[in-house]
């Protein structure tokens, strides 16, 4: 039996009730897939810095590098102190996000099956502002070895993926002729190190436009960090909403995987928030850690993972936002059930 160590972040809003469903379905690979999962609370957020004075403890930050991976629900309103400094501190530089059509989930077209390459650790996260009279400034950087190495990730990932194998690298190069200039010219030229995989380039205000116009061209997109953002929201709508959006923060040997959602406080506490987002997060969890550790129980529990939230939607099972009527915790015994029979 593999054991993993998991550190967890429970989050503010609807974080406490996705996250317990998660670490049941987690725990049910178990006996199945001879894995198991030692999680570790890591706490952070709003909820943890009203009761400790820090949004990001030392020592929840300790946990996190001393654990396989990371598991976090999204935070309130301390989400810049808590998961952009981590994206920071534990160079977390390739932001992934699929968007993906699922069963008898409402999609724009059915066969939407793209992911956003988002850099994750500069552009205007990096919290430059500075006031001057009359007004702010916000500094963006762009460097030429951020964008390499993320180009290069998207490109890899490419090289991975079924289908058309395409990487469309999203910029407004028009405009911002210096910062996305170099960015557009380094992803041109890592394209020509991977010549098998087709490449071409889209200013990101007719990428948001395509993106609802034509759905199912897309494959691969690499953008910078902003762009990223405000597109991996429009892409989750297109395949049925946040609910559904999982996301992976990946560095070169930590990763940090949340659902793309934030934590939504009209809805805490009434077992209303979708976990399916955050279930699907957990299977890309398990594909890291099967990737990077050689693991196929790993793959096994993700793909196990995947079935049984597709055959919870197919028997009918949904939460509210996508006009459903069962609860979190109810849509999360049954995949729990499907994992077991
Ligand atoms: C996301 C979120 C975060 C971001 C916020 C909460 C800081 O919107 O992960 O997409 O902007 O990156
Ligand atoms: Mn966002």
């Amino acid at each position: 039996m593999t054991t993993y160590t998991i550190a967890t972040i429970e989050g503010d809003g609807i974080g406490p009730e996705i996250s317990s469903v998660s670490l049941r379905v987690l725990d049910a690979l178990r006996s199945r897939f001879d894995l198991k999962f030692e999680f570790r609370p890591a706490p952070a957020g709003d909820g943890c810095k009203t009761r400790t004075g820090e949004a990001l403890p030392p020592s929840s930050l300790s946990t996190i590098k001393d654990s396989d991976a990371c598991l976090k629900a999204p935070v309130g309103d301390t989400a810049a102190e808590t998961i952009v400094k981590l994206r920071q501190m534990l160079n977390l530089y390739a932001n992934i996000r699929p968007s993906k059509s699922l069963p008898h989930v409402p999609s724009l077209r059915p066969d939407i099956d793209f992911v956003i390459v988002r850099e994750n650790t500069e552009c205007l996260y990096r919290g430059m502002e500075f006031e001057f009279e009359g007004g702010v400034v916000a500094l963006r950087t762009i460097t030429r070895k951020a964008s390499e190495r993320i180009a290069k990730y998207a490109f890899e990932l490419a090289e991975q993926r079924n289908g058309p194998r395409k990487v469309l690298a999203v910029h407004k190069s028009n405009v911002l002729r210096k910062s996305d200039g170099l960015f557009s010219q380094v992803c041109r030229e890592v394209s020509l190190n991977h010549t098998t995989i087709g490449f071409s380039e889209m200013l990101v205000d007719a990428a948001a436009m395509n993106l609802i116009r034509m759905p199912e061209t897309f494959d691969v997109i690499v953008t910078t960090n902003m762009y990223g953002d405000i597109l991996s929201d429009e892409a989750a709508q297109l395949v049925g909403g946040l609910g559904v959006a999982p996301s992976a923060n990946i560095g070169e040997s930590s990763a940090i995987f949340e659902p793309v959602h934030g934590a939504a406080p009209d809805i805490a506490g009434k077992g209303l928030a979708n976990p399916v987002a955050m279930l699907l997060t957990c299977a890309m969890m398990l594909e890291w850690l099967s990737k990077t550790r050689g693991d196929a129980a790993c793959a096994g529990g993700a793909s196990a993972i995947r079935s049984a939230v597709n055959l919870t939607l197919e028997g009918g099972l949904k939460t509210q936002d996508l006009g459903g009527a069962s609860s979190t915790s109810e849509f999360g015994a049954a995949v729990v059930r499907h994992l077991q029979g």
